[in-house]
């Protein structure tokens, strides 16, 4: 048991805390205005109570405010370990860090906190729920520190993403990629009319293991 501070209350952050409180995890949100979030079946807390509850501390934020939001918690997110699932996209589905992204930036700002950015590449139904499509696909996993994506990817088990579909895709460098196929998402959502899709990478038929 693991326990989770959320730090947002949408689509996102209901649906990962909600799965990972049935796998038996201790789980808070954490809110701009708990009192407000009345119909969450999970206890709702300021956003400093949520980042002290956790561990592991779940960024689920719009992208383009992550930064402002997370920077000033740096003394009480030291030595956790940051699942930042956010995007920076703008009102009008670009995005709002083209030549960066934002788990660089928060990992930049916060650098006694270990990000780890995953989930980022599918649709907040399937972060959860990936034996309900045809078969899951890839989650993608970015960042520094190895034991941090060592209990992320433990996480991600629970949430049912087995060992093989989990792919690190090494430093935190690399959480650009993971954020900017949020174009290519929008693009086959468009073209299939669905968000229950995932993206799955398939190897030589050579390669040892597959
Ligand atoms: N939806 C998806 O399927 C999906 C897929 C991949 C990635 N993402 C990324 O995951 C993140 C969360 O997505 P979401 O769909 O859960 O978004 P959302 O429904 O808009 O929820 C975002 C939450 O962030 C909190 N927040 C804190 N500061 C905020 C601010 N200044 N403006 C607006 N909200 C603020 C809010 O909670 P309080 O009001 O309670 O503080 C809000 O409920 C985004 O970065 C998104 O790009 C989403």
């Amino acid at each position: 048991m693991t326990k989770i501070g959320f730090i947002g209350t949408g689509n996102v952050a209901r649906a990962v805390a909600t799965a990972a409180a049935a796998a038996g995890h201790d789980v808070v949100f954490g809110s701009r205005d708990p009192a407000g979030r009345t119909d969450l079946a999970l206890p709702v807390v300021s956003v400093a109570d949520a980042v002290a509850h956790g561990d592991i501390v779940v960024n689920a934020t719009p992208g383009t405010v992550s930064l402002d939001l997370l920077t000033p918690l740096r003394a009480q997110l030291a030595g956790k370990v940051l699942l930042d699932i956010a995007v920076g996209m703008t009102e009008t589905w670009e995005l709002a860090h083209p030549n960066s992204s934002i788990g660089e930036q928060i990992q930049e700002a916060l650098p006694d906190t270990k990000v780890v950015k995953t989930l980022v590449t599918m649709d907040a139904t399937v972060m959860v729920d990936p034996g309900s499509l045809t078969e899951p696909g890839t989650v993608f996993l970015s960042g520094e520190d190895a034991e941090a994506k060592r209990v992320v990817a433990a996480l991600l088990g629970d949430l049912g993403w087995p060992e093989e579909s989990r792919l690190d895709l090494g430093g935190i460098s690399t959480s650009r990629g993971q954020e900017h196929l949020a174009l290519l998402f929008v693009g086959v959502a468009g073209a299939i009319d669905s968000h229950a899709f995932n993206f799955h990478v398939v190897r030589s038929a050579g390669t040892p293991g597959q």
